[in-house]
C-alpha cells in the first residue's frame, strides 16, 4: 500500500479484480459481480480528480454512420516479421489495435517483442517503452538478438501522461509497453500494479492507441493461478489477448490467442528459444510427439487442430492400481472432467472397470488440448496402459465419444488424416464419418462407430501378436 497516499489521510477502498466495481468495505464476494474473493485493497482517487485527466484531446471525433460508409479497407495489417505471430494476430499487426501479451516471467515476452521490432523498425516507427529493464539492459539484449539497433527507438519510463507526452513527439506506428504493470498514471494515488492504476493507464494507453491509429503491445504479467494480473477488465479493454507459454524445462513456446477481435481465437504459434533468441517453428508436429525408439504401452498420437492447421500431439497415459478409497483421476493438458466421463462411458458400454485403478493422463510437451476430438485417443491410451500392451507406433487416432458410447465425426478430419500420412503414420483409427471419402495413400484408415468396437480393435492387436 502507498503509504505517502494514506498519509495524506486518503479513503481506503476496495476493488475488484473481477468486474472493477468499488466499495467501502472488504468482503468476501463482490457484491457487484458475485464473485469470491475477488475484493483487494486501495486508495480512493479524490474526487473530481477524473477531469483532470485531459479528456479532450482523447476524444474522438465521432459520427453516426452506416456501415456500408465505412470502407473494408480501413483495417490496415502490417507484418510483424515473424510470420507465426502474424498468424496468432488474424495475419497481421492491425493499426490502431491494441494486444495484451500475457506469460509467466522469463517465458520470453521481451524476447518476443524486442524481435517484432526490430523487425518492424525497418519499416515503421517503432518505440519500445520499458518500465522494468534499464536501457542498457533492453539494448544489451537487442545488440545480442542481432537486431538493427540504429531505429528501434528506447525510452525507460513508467508514468503514462509522459510516455504518451513523448509518443506523441515521436509518432511511432508500433509501441510497446514492457509491463502494463509497472506504469502508473498520477491521477491516480494508488501503487503502480494495483487494480485501479492498470486499469486507468490500460484505459489512457488504449485511448492513444485508437486516437492515433497506432498499434500497441502491453506486455502484463500473470499471477501464479496463470490469470493475467489486474483487473480482469484489462482484457476487454484490449482488442487481442495472447498468452505465451511453455514448459520451464523446454525450449519451445506457444503463443496462443484466447481473444481476438481482428482473428480466430485458439490461433496457435510455435517458437523455439535458442542462444540467439526465439526463433519460429513452422512445422509444430514433429515436437510434440516424445518418439519412443520402441512402442510403448499407454501411449497414443492423435491429430489436434489449433487454429488453423493440424497439429500431431502424443497422449499418455498411466493406470496403476489404487490402494486409496477415492482413485485418482489426473488430466494434464486435457479436461479432467471429461476424463471421467470416458472413464464411465468404457465401463457402461464396454464393460472395462477401473474404478480401482488411479488413471493419469497427460498431454506431450506441454501441450493443451480442449478439443473433444481427444476423446478416441485418451480412451485408446488409458486401455492400451490398463493391458500394459502397446499400441502400434505407426496408428493415429482422433475421434469424438459420446455418452452413448458412440465415437462422433471431427471437424477437418481429411485435413487430420493428410498430416498424419505427411509424418510417417500408416494406420488411423477414425470416427466412421471421418474416414476418407478418397484414400490418403500409404494410410490406412481404421473407421470406428462405437467405444466398443475400438475397445475390440485393441483385443485383435493384442490377439494377433500372442501372448
Ligand atoms: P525475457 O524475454 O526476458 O522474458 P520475459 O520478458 O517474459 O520475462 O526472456 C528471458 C529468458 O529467455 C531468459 O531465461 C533467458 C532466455 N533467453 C535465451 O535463452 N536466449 C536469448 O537470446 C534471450 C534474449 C533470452
Ligand atoms: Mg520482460
Amino acid at each position: 500500500m502507498n503509504s505517502k497516499a494514506r498519509a495524506k489521510g486518503a479513503k481506503l477502498l476496495f476493488n475488484c479484480t473481477e468486474c472493477g466495481a468499488q466499495s467501502s468495505k472488504w468482503s468476501g464476494q463482490c457484491g457487484a459481480c458475485g464473485a469470491w474473493n475477488t475484493l483487494v485493497e486501495d486508495v480512493a482517487r479524490p474526487a473530481g480528480n477524473r477531469s483532470g485527466l485531459n479528456l479532450e484531446a482523447f476524444t474522438m471525433a465521432s459520427e453516426v454512420r452506416s456501415i456500408s460508409e465505412i470502407g473494408a479497407d480501413d483495417e490496415v495489417r502490417i507484418g510483424t516479421g515473424f510470420s507465426e505471430l502474424d498468424r496468432v494476430l488474424g495475419g497481421g499487426l492491425v493499426q490502431g489495435s491494441v494486444v495484451l501479451i500475457g506469460g509467466d516471467p522469463g517465458i520470453g515476452k521481451s524476447t518476443l517483442l524486442t524481435q517484432t521490432m526490430g523487425a518492424l523498425s525497418n519499416t515503421v516507427s517503432t518505440l519500445y517503452v520499458s518500465g522494468e529493464e534499464s536501457p542498457q539492459q533492453v539494448s544489451l539484449r537487442a545488440r545480442r538478438l542481432g537486431m538493427p539497433v540504429d531505429r528501434l527507438r528506447l525510452l525507460a519510463e513508467t508514468e503514462v501522461e509522459r510516455i504518451l507526452v513523448l509518443a506523441d513527439r515521436e509518432k511511432p506506428r508500433v509501441m510497446v509497453i514492457d509491463s502494463i504493470q509497472t506504469i502508473f498514471t498520477s491521477q491516480v494515488q494508488s501503487a503502480p500494479g494495483s487494480v485501479s492504476q492498470v486499469r486507468e493507464s490500460a484505459a489512457l494507453l488504449v485511448q492513444y492507441a485508437k486516437r492515433t491509429g497506432a498499434a500497441l503491445f502491453l506486455v502484463g504479467h500473470v499471477t501464479k493461478e496463470g490469470m493475467l494480473a489486474g483487473p480482469r477488465i484489462l482484457e476487454h479493454m484490449v482488442d487481442t489477448v495472447l498468452y505465451f507459454e511453455g514448459d520451464v524445462d523446454s525450449r519451445f513456446r506457444v503463443l496462443r490467442a484466447v481473444k481476438n477481435r481482428f482473428g480466430a481465437v485458439n490461433e496457435m504459434g510455435v517458437f523455439a528459444m535458442v542462444d540467439n533468441g526465439l526463433r519460429e517453428v513452422s512445422n509444430p508436429s514433429a515436437i510434440f510427439l516424445s518418439r519412443h525408439e520402441e512402442a510403448v504401452s499407454g501411449s497414443v498420437v492423435m491429430v489436434t487442430r489449433e487454429g488453423s492447421r493440424p497439429v500431431l500431439v502424443e497422449i499418455q497415459s498411466l493406470v496403476s492400481e489404487s490402494h486409496a478409497p477415492n482413485p485418482r483421476r489426473l488430466a494434464v493438458g486435457l479436461d479432467q472432467n471429461r476424463l471421467a466421463i470416458l472413464l464411465a462411458v468404457l465401463q457402461r458400454h464396454c464393460g472395462i472397470a477401473m474404478y480401482d485403478q488411479d488413471v493419469f493422463v497427460n498431454v506431450v510437451g506441454g501441450m493443451r488440448v480442449s478439443e473433444t476430438a481427444a476423446d478416441l485417443a485418451v480412451v485408446m491410451a488409458a486401455l492400451s496402459s490398463l493391458r500394459n500392451q502397446p499400441l502400434p507406433g505407426d496408428l493415429v487416432v482422433f475421434g469424438e465419444i459420446g455418452l452413448a458410447g458412440e465415437v462422433r465425426p471431427v471437424q477437418n478430419g481429411q485435413e487430420r488424416l493428410r498430416e498424419a500420412a505427411q509424418h510417417g503414420f500408416t494406420q488411423a483409427m477414425v470416427p466412421k464419418a471421418n474416414a476418407a471419402r478418397k484414400s490418403i495413400k500409404g494410410l490406412t484408415v481404421i473407421p470406428v462407430q462405437s467405444v466398443g468396437e475400438a475397445a475390440a480393435y485393441f483385443q485383435d492387436c493384442f490377439a494377433s501378436r500372442g501372448p
